[in-house]
């Protein structure tokens, strides 16, 4: 067995979590990556610890049959957050993987076809069909992955554009060679096209304006179903509840599906949404005896809660301006630093290499800050993902902790 994971020479008890805050041993860091981007409310907030304890103590477990009023009840006061036509639900998930496992399953029974389209760069998760699904081969090349009706496209990725084409001249290729990859590369039978708002594991990539409507209008005409993952960019990342409702609003999705934040402090819960016609499985298709388990239902619960009642989503976008105009202040500062790019708190700028990445997330992290990069496809971008909740002044101290990091990263 190989491994490159580095274990903390610390006591277990000795990591502790507060808002957007990580004590190691003492020790303070401001996580910037919310965990793996999974704490959308930071560590520990006490409005949704509470609801966990109090549901410990009543019980861990209940079959699927005594959650369901409880997942329709969460349902209802997601409904005031999506897309119109969005209507129905399958909360039987705690995995992102296994989330978009549902949704093909879905695509497949209710069109009767086989095959999933997804991007060059993309990340759907780490089950063998989500393996399969996802745009890169590094996770893939030890493996058999069965799902043979998988086929990628190249991804919105400006900067470095799979056609050698600029944003003025490229008439959008990318996304209208769709259809030329379902005319030449697919079986003729695919069911779906699954895409993520913000290509996060990929490099934050941020689709260009226009970009979801053409790949809307091409799906329409053939009768192709639009899949959104918003396993990153759900629950108020980028600055709408859903991206679908945000700035993706043109993607129009038949099917959503949600993991990570909605968890709010790190509690494993997915799901899937999707309108009513396509609400097609039996409850024995798609379920694990984990899924929508009592203390999983209740962290959803009070995080749709707490996003609605506590004026998150307004904070996301003054945060999020704090932090890009800062971003973009130090582009400016450093030669080193490339394009800020991002919506909301999904944001983060580009460095000249992966090496170089790698090299400042570990000056920063002895600098009290915990940033992320990205593994996948060009692996020169540098994630700023801080917790939903972040204050004005711990946007200020990530800035600060962020330029004196580029000094010592610069100086060397
Ligand atoms: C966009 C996206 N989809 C799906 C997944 C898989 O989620 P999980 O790790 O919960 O299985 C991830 C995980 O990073 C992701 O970023």
């Amino acid at each position: 067995m190989t491994s490159t994971a580095e274990t903390a020479p610390v006591p277990w008890e000795s990591h502790v979590g507060r808002g957007v805050h990580l004590y190691v041993d003492g020790r303070r860091y401001i996580d910037c990556a919310s965990g793996t981007f999974n704490l959308s409310l930071g560590y520990a907030l006490p409005e949704v610890t509470d609801a966990l304890h109090a549901q410990l103590d009543r019980c861990a477990h209940l079959s699927s049959e005594l959650t369901r009023p409880k997942s329709q009840e969460i349902f209802g006061l997601l409904r005031p957050f999506l897309p119109d036509h969005i209507e129905s639900h399958w909360f039987r998930d705690l995995t992102g993987s296994t989330a978009n496992e549902c949704a093909v399953r879905i695509a497949q029974k209710a069109t009767g076809r086989t095959d999933v389209v997804s991007l060059f760069l993309s990340h759907h998760g780490q089950s063998i069909t989500a393996t399969g699904m996802s745009g890169n081969a590094f996770r893939q090349r030890s493996f058999t992955l069965p799902f043979a009706g998988s086929l990628k496209i190249p991804a919105p990725d400006c900067a470095n554009c799979f056609y050698r084409q600029t944003p003025h001249s490229c008439g959008m290729l990318c996304a209208r060679r769709l259809e030329d990859f379902v005319e030449f590369a697919s079986s003729g039978r695919v069911a779906a096209l699954i895409v993520e708002p913000v290509l996060g594991n990929g490099g934050n990539i941020t689709p260009p304006a226009g970009y979801f409507s053409v790949l809307r209008e091409i799906c329409d005409r053939h009768g192709i179903l639009v899949i959104a993952d918003e396993v990153q960019t759900g629950f108020g990342r980028t600055g709408t509840f859903f991206a679908s409702t945000g700035f993706a609003k043109d993607l129009k999705p038949d099917i959503i599906t949600f993991a990570k934040g909605a968890g709010g402090v790190g509690i494993p819960v997915a799901g899937v949404l999707m309108r009513k016609e396509l609400d097609v499985l039996e409850p024995w298709e798609h379920s694990t005896t984990s899924g929508a388990n009592p203390l999983a239902l209740v962290a959803l619960e009070a995080t749709v809660k707490y996003i609605r009642d506590h004026d998150v989503l307004d904070n996301v976008a003054l945060a999020s301006k704090l932090l890009k105009d800062g971003l973009t202040e130090l582009a400016a500062d450093f030669g080193s630093v490339g394009a800020v790019k991002g919506v909301g708190l999904m944001l983060g700028f580009d460095l000249p290499s992966a090496a170089a990445v790698a090299r400042f997330i570990a000056i920063a992290r002895e600098n009290g800050l915990i940033v992320r990069g990205s593994r996948y496809g060009f692996g020169n971008t540098v994630k700023v993902r801080p917790a939903l909740t972040v204050s004005e002044d711990e946007v200020q101290d990530i800035l600060h902790t962020l330029r004196t990091s580029l000094e010592q990263l610069e100086s060397e």
